[in-house]
């Protein structure tokens, strides 16, 4: 048997993190093997990019559930379970989880954040960062918690902030970075056993 963890990643739209996961877990010694990719939009660009590397999809739209956010994740959650999934990573999946989903996932559900935590929660992350006049900005990879962007820190990668640059050019030095970033993390989280909070020292993956 295979010593891969079955991973699922879940998205809200164009999907780039979950294409630089896709593309790591190519490598035949990568830890992880990306089983489902599950949107809560049925328009979201990654679920292409899933089916053209011939992964299997799937859509939970959240918008029969109205303010029923739980109700929405339990079938999230027994979709997960049907593909035998044993890690999630969430890749820009724009829905704030209920604590069902969380608990049920409990140390074995990771996301990534566009900036330093416990720097910038929230969004807007690199418009704030620019206001703040910090110097180094970046991103996060930590795992899921009650508390939104909170959570236990698996890794994280810096680059700078250079004279000149607006919102849009920090964001896309910032998501170089989170492209090398993401599969170092989940590899480090797969090849750990699944269920045990990992240990939150760093990973840098030096975007230079
Ligand atoms: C990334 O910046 C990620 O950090 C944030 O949402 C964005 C998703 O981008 N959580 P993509 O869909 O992976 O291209």
């Amino acid at each position: 048997m295979s010593g891969e963890k079955r991973v699922a990643v879940l998205i809200s739209g164009r999907g780039s993190n979950l294409e630089a996961l896709i593309e790591a877990a190519r490598a035949p010694d990568y830890p992880a093997r990306i089983v489902l990719v599950l949107s809560n939009n049925p328009d979201a660009e990654g679920l292409d990019k899933a089916a053209a590397a011939g992964i299997e999809t799937a859509v939970v739209d959240h918008r029969p559930f109205g303010k029923d956010r739980a109700a929405h994740e339990r079938l999230i959650d027994a979709r997960l379970r049907q593909s035998g999934v044993e890690l999630v990573a969430l890749a820009g999946y724009m829905r704030i989880l209920t604590p069902f989903l969380v608990e049920a996932w409990a140390g074995r559900m990771v996301n990534i954040h566009p900036s330093l935590l416990p720097a910038f929660t929230g969004t807007d992350t690199h418009r704030r960062a620019l206001d703040a006049g910090v110097k180094l900005h970046g991103c996060s990879v930590h795992m899921v918690t009650l508390g939104v962007d909170e959570g236990p820190i698996v890794g994280q990668a810096a680059v700078p902030v250079l004279e000149g640059d607006d919102a849009a050019a920090l964001a896309d030095r910032v998501l170089a970075a989170e492209h090398r970033l993401y599969p170092a993390c989940l590899a480090r989280l797969a090849a750990g056993s699944a269920g045990v909070q990992p240990a939150a020292d760093a990973v840098l993956a030096n975007p230079a």
